[in-house]
């Protein structure tokens, strides 16, 4: 087989041996925030075949007896938090970045749903501009803009909806994977006995390299976002499935210091009722913003005071709609606030702004999911945890500009998934999932621990034992799979590890997270 110039060279070079000198890839927040601890090479793929190759000649090349095995994981975005993305072995990462091409677009007019094939790397704003002037959207399966299709369906990432599909991969019908002898195959959902499909929905990355999915799209529409501002009681001993279950994308955020939740909540309107192009800014501020944020959120990390002021700051801000009128760039001063489907839902950074971690702004997070029927008992769980530490004379805060993220799934059966169903656990996980996720903020200063630290150590060990809940596949550390495996359906683990041995029998994929499962 010919290869082209530039791989032939790359093979040429692998098949010596792979360099001896390792290094450390990062996550989206840069240096000093490694997903991985051991690269020794990164290759920017240029298409699914030459994936396909690069496998293979890397296979080719290393002896199965090697004292160093072969690993070589997916590289999308970054957009991940902990050091959990490869194995500890050296690892060959491929980039997705040029896997970005986008074709096969069907949605005949007046037809409610139709498709369009994406290569791996495509991301959700390329995606939804490219389908916007073709007046499509992919709908509710959407996660942050500049992340990967690939790696969004990989690691199971989701929105926010308890009514409509809101995990990417329940908008998927079709992937294509470079499975661990380097060929391409083919998963189409509804084909053979599901356990294909199953698998791949979450696949962690482990069964390969996803390069490509069919994915679902709709005619683009214009929707709305309003917001309440509801009491922390009321929301604690209220109907928390009726707050979010009317509307098509629905959330709530915490603040904890305050005893306040907002209510965020869309929902599609007729496109000829508004003219408004509202367009929401998810992650961006401005130099003199973030400055400030940091100089307090810093000296949080001693005093609980300007972790309290900093949530009232947060708060009054959070409580004005954060999106401007994208036809005139100004702000937009109240709800509900219109706009296409992608701007109004995602929207991205204000063409003036950066995002807020290229200013220092990083975060620790933790994401676990439960059943929504069990939502009243775990916020009022948090709730004591957060009280016991006020006993103490201990004042906790959310230390995130849009307070703690409470957002929901309907169920969709897969093997490993936030929001699967038909579990040996007891939990009746039918009616959805709730995901309490607490990003808070990482001193630039001095050990870089939070304030109280151990507090956030000892929410993740409760909520993991007292409740039958899930992680979240890139926003736990290592530490928190470990303890959360017990909750995870073995019977889910068994038939996903015989999946995985069918297409990586060597394991090449694995990853520190696939170890903890014990899927090696
Ligand atoms: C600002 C921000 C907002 C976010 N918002 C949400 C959200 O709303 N909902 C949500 O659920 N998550 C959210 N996330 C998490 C994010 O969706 C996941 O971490 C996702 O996996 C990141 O995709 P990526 O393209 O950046 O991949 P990377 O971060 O590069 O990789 C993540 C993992 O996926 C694997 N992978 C990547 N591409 C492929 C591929 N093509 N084939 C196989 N494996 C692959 C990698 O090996 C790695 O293990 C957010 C993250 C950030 C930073
Ligand atoms: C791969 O692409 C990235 C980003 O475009 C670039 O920084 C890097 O140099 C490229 N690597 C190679 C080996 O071409
Ligand atoms: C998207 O991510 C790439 C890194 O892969 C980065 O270079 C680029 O600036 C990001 N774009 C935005 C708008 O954040
Ligand atoms: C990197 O991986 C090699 C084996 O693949 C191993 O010998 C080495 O100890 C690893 N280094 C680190 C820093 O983990
Ligand atoms: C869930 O379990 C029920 C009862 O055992 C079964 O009928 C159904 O097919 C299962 N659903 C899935 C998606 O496995």
């Amino acid at each position: 087989m010919r290869l082209p110039p530039s791989l032939s060279a790359a093979a040429a070079a692998l098949s010596l041996t792979l360099p001896a000198t390792a290094f450390e890839y990062n996550t989206f927040d840069g240096p000093g925030f490694p997903s991985c601890h051991n690269v020794t090479l990164i290759h920017n793929a240029t298409s699914p075949a030459d994936v396909s190759s690069l496998v293979k000649s890397l296979l080719a090349s290393t002896p199965t007896d090697s004292t160093t095995p072969l690993r070589i994981r997916a590289a999308g975005k970054g957009h991940m938090w902990y050091d959990t993305q490869c194995s500890d072995s050296a690892t060959v990462l491929i980039r997705t970045e040029n896997l970005a091409r986008i074709s096969e677009f069907e949605l005949p007019p007046g037809a409610e749903q139709g498709t369009v094939w994406v290569e791996g790397g495509v991301t959700f704003f390329q995606l939804a501009a490219w389908l916007h002037e073709r007046e499509a959207s992919v709908g509710y399966t959407l996660t942050n803009w500049n992340i990967s299709f690939g790696g969004s369906v990989a690691m199971g990432a989701h929105r926010s909806s308890l009514r409509e599909d809101s995990m990417v991969a329940a908008g998927v019908v079709e992937v294509e994977v470079v499975d661990g002898r380097g060929d391409l195959r083919r998963v189409v959902r509804g084909d053979g006995t599901g356990e294909e499909w199953a698998a791949v929905s979450t696949s962690l990355g482990l069964l390969g390299v996803i390069v490509g999915m069919r994915l679902r799209v709709y005619p683009d529409t214009k929707v709305y976002a309003r917001q309440a501002t509801l009491d922390e009681k009321d929301v604690l001993n209220g109907d928390i499935y009726n707050l979010i279950a009317p509307y098509a994308t629905a959330n709530l955020w915490w603040w904890p210091y305050k005893r306040k939740f907002h209510q965020r909540y869309y929902d599609t309107v007729p496109a000829k009722s508004t003219t408004q192009e509202g367009f929401q800014n998810t992650f961006s501020v401005t130099e003199l913003e973030a400055v400030a944020a940091r100089t307090l959120l810093n000296s949080g990390k001693y005093l609980p005071t300007s972790n309290m002021l900093a949530e009232e700051i947060f708060f009054g801000q959070w409580e004005k709609p954060n999106f401007r009128e994208k036809s005139t760039n100004k702000a937009l001063e109240s709800w509900p606030v219109y706009g296409w489907n992608y701007d109004v839902l995602i929207g991205g950074l204000y063409p003036d702004q950066k995002a807020e971690w290229e200013y220092g702004l990083a975060g620790y997070t933790l994401e676990l999911a439960f059943p929504v029927t069990m939502a009243n008992a775990m916020l009022k769980r948090v709730r004591q945890l957060f009280d016991a530490e006020l006993k103490k004379g201990i004042v906790m805060t959310s230390t995130y500009r849009s307070g703690i993220n409470i957002k929901f799934g309907k169920p969709y059966f897969d093997f490993l998934g936030q929001v699967t169903y038909n579990t040996s656990d007891g939990a009746d996980w039918s009616k959805g999932a709730i995901m309490f996720d607490f990003p808070s903020f990482r001193p630039t200063v001095g050990d870089h621990k939070r304030f109280n630290e151990q507090f956030y150590h000892n929410v993740a060990n409760t909520l993991i034992d007292e409740f039958p809940c899930r992680p979240h596949w890139t926003k736990n550390t290592r530490e928190v799979f470990t303890r959360a495996v017990k909750n995870i359906d073995p019977d889910h683990l068994r038939r996903f590890k015989a999946v995985r041995e069918q297409f990586d029998p060597q394991g090449i994929y694995r990853s520190v997270v696939g170890e903890i499962l014990g899927l090696y």
